[in-house]
């Protein structure tokens, strides 16, 4: 009788024993996305990723130093993002006052506004974040710290981003957000395209869609 019992409560043991090692196996499983490939070579905006799932993940930033291009209003984001991009390129091959130079970051930020206006972003790398190099006058380049909001809801695809494929980004995201502990997310109108390849690699390319929330 009393080994009985012992058989059964060392069966009720294991049982929860492996209970608890899936629910911590579970939780060890969320992963964020993978970083892209060229986050290898090149410094790349660091985050945290503090939920996972397949649909999207939510992000904390640092905030760190950017550097932005002037707001413009394009007809479209590939153009948007053409132009500030030449414009931010510039000042990172050394047109800047301390005529300093660097590698690339990823990605590259574009804020999209309401209007069809668009901002345009370069992540500082590590060295020169407390010390942006002074851009010349003519050249609107502003450092900011990014950012203004502290969370970011992200979903990943792949090709080439456009306004079509970003809207698109941006209705499925927020549609997967409501019901989650997220929802508020859902709510917010403050959003980033983010671009991790230059445009000549055609493999493995990675684009986010970045809805800006704070906590409620
Ligand atoms: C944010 O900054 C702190 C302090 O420098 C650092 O410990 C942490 O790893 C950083 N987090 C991210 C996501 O970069
Ligand atoms: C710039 O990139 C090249 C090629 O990846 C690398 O060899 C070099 O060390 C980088 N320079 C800096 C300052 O990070
Ligand atoms: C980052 O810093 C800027 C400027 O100090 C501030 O406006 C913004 O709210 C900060 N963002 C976060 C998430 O703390």
């Amino acid at each position: 009788m009393g080994s009985l019992v012992r058989t059964e409560l060392s069966i009720v043991f294991v049982l929860l024993l492996s209970l608890f090692h899936l629910k911590c196996h579970g939780i060890e499983e969320v992963k964020g996305y993978p970083a892209s490939v060229n986050c290898a070579t090149q410094e790349c905006a660091p985050y945290k990723v503090i939920q996972s799932q397949k649909e999207f993940e939510i992000r904390v930033y640092n905030n760190s130093t950017w550097v932005s291009s002037p707001v413009t209003t394009s007809a479209s984001y590939k153009d948007a993002v053409r132009d500030g991009f030449i414009t931010l390129f510039n000042y990172v091959r050394g047109y800047n006052r301390a005529k300093v130079n660097w590698n690339m970051t990823a990605p590259v930020l574009t804020e999209i506004l309401p209007k069809s206006s668009f901002q345009v972003y370069f992540y500082l790398p590590k060295k020169l974040q407390n010390n942006p190099p002074p851009p010349y006058e003519n050249q609107h380049i502003t450092p900011v710290k990014l950012p203004r909001k502290k969370f970011g809801a992200v979903t990943r695809f792949s090709g080439y981003l456009d306004d079509a494929n970003i809207a698109a980004g941006l209705s499925t995201l927020k549609k997967n957000l409501k019901g989650t502990p997220w929802q508020s997310a859902s709510a917010s109108s403050d959003y980033s395209a983010a671009d991790y390849n230059p445009p000549y690699q055609v493999k493995d390319r990675v684009n986010e869609v970045i809805l800006w929330f704070d906590k409620n």
